[in-house]
């Protein structure tokens, strides 16, 4: 099945109004590689900004809350996301997992609200170093996208991405044969829960994506795409591995 890659980028909690001028060359990267689908999610403060400053160019959160309101202090709802101009929301990437203790039921409920305010939910899953090392890694992704998925979701409402944690910020990649182990396990457990709508969903590969690694990575059977990180944050990074996700389509 062909499936339109994405390659979406990730600021965390980097960036501000100056930052946005580096979108100028994503778009134009975006506009001349017509193959392929870019994003980029900035934090929360930027994404109106963003919307403003490139209305061509799809832009995304990094998390959102799963109810639709109410008096949860700090928080933001999919809605919310939704009227500031934002397409898509990643939920459950493994920086939350950690530092604000989300379980795959909280994330699922988190792709849920982000659905069901019309965003794409990029669902992120991976396993630790420790459990790559235990041979527990395919066990426990495929458990993850078990239990973070909605199991109604349609390929155009929903994402995965597969970021195994020790190779997000480190410079260190899975081989292309684990990546393309993994992405086929995570297409068959899709196929399992989504049935029709399985093998239309884009999985993504991120950790560690950069221009001198993105063609390869994203060559591999079942990757449909990069999630990026520290390589989103510039134009003079991001542009190549558009390029090379165009390149590979
Ligand atoms: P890096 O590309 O900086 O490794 O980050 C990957 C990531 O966590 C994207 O969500």
């Amino acid at each position: 099945m062909a499936r339109r890659k994405l390659i979406a980028g990730n600021w965390k909690m980097n960036g501000n109004l100056a930052a946005l001028a580096e979108l100028q060359g994503i778009v134009d990267a975006a506009a001349a590689n017509p193959k392929v689908d870019v994003a980029i999610c900035p934090p929360f403060t930027l994404i109106a900004p963003a919307v403003a400053a490139q209305p061509a160019l799809a832009i995304g959160a990094q998390d959102c809350h799963e109810k639709a309101s109410g008096a949860h202090t700090g928080n933001i709802s999919a809605a919310m996301l939704s009227e500031a101009g934002a397409k898509l929301v990643i939920v459950g990437h493994s920086e939350r997992r950690a530092d604000q203790f989300e379980s795959d039921a909280l994330v699922q409920a988190k792709a849920v609200a982000a659905i069901g305010a019309g965003l794409i939910a990029i669902v992120c899953v991976g396993e630790t170093e420790a459990q790559r090392d235990a041979g527990e890694a395919i066990a426990i992704v495929t458990g993850q996208v078990r239990g973070s998925i909605p199991a109604d979701a349609t390929a155009e409402q929903l994402v995965v991405a597969y970021e195994p944690v020790w190779a997000i910020g480190t410079g260190r990649t899975p081989t292309v044969q684990d990546v393309a182990d993994m992405h086929a396990a995570i297409r068959a457990t899709l196929n399992e829960t989504l049935g029709a709508a399985g093998p239309a969903v884009r999985i993504l590969y991120g950790g560690s994506v950069k221009p001198d690694n993105a063609r390869e990575l994203l060559a591999v059977n079942d990757v449909d795409g990069a999630l990026v990180g520290g390589a989103s944050l510039t134009a003079a990074q991001f542009v190549p591995i558009i390029e090379g996700g165009a390149a590979v389509s």
